[in-house]
């Protein structure tokens, strides 16, 4: 008999079923990156899934790029991202976040006004991306990241992973797109650092 719906840990997780659900960008968030209602509902609706993998997620306003994806990095956008988590506790399943800082893979009309398109040499992607603002669009040529630069790419992963905890995740996942700074990392909870906030409301 398939034990595909039979409960399983998972590291501190413990799953209802084996089912995992892979991340993948929908383009559905608010202005200003912020998951909105049907995130909430989209996100409610795979809940049969034991564990859900979310979108790749911004850990910084630099880190966005692509067409109306969420971040994590203000208030707005945690309880934004704690509805969806929210909602998904709610069936009784787990949703880990994954981070993702998309690099060169950007155009500046997908960021914030005044946010920098960024990689380790100032190539630019031999590619196009969509955007509300101008259609297909190529993308930016980046500014080099200095040594101070990645450390502050490094440090957004890490405040985008407390963020995380606040908004509810129950794990995260840390990625780049390529031709960034990081390699792909998991982490648990505890994992994310010593003095971890509680939770919000
Ligand atoms: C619409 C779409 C969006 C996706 N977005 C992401 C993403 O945000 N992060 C990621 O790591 N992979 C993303 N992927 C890749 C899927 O996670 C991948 O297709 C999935 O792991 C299934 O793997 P398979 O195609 O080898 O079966 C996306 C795929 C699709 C089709």
């Amino acid at each position: 008999m398939s034990v595909l719906f039979e409960p399983v840990a998972l590291g501190e997780l413990q799953l209802a079923n084996r089912i995992v659900m892979a991340p993948m960008t929908r383009s559905r968030a608010l202005a200003d990156a912020v998951p909105g209602s049907d995130m909430v509902e989209y996100y409610r609706q795979r809940a049969g899934a034991g564990l859900i993998v979310a979108e790749g997620t911004a850990p910084s306003a630099s880190g966005l790029g692509y067409c109306r994806t969420p971040a994590i990095y203000n208030d707005e956008q945690i309880v934004g991202w704690r509805r969806v988590t929210e909602a998904v506790h709610a069936e009784g399943r787990r949703i880990v976040l994954q981070l993702m800082h998309v690099g060169r893979a950007a155009s500046r009309h997908n960021k914030p006004v005044g946010a920098a398109t960024v990689a380790p040499s100032a190539l630019r992607a031999r590619t196009q991306v969509f955007s509300d603002a101008a259609g297909l669009v190529d993308t930016d040529e980046p500014l080099a990241l200095s040594l101070q630069g990645i450390g502050e790419v490094i440090e957004d992963y890490r405040q985008a992973a407390l963020n995380a905890r606040l908004a509810g995740f129950d794990w995260g996942r840390a990625c780049t797109a390529p031709a960034v700074t990081c390699r792909c990392s998991s982490w648990p909870q505890a994992a994310t650092g010593a003095a971890m906030p509680t939770a919000a409301t």
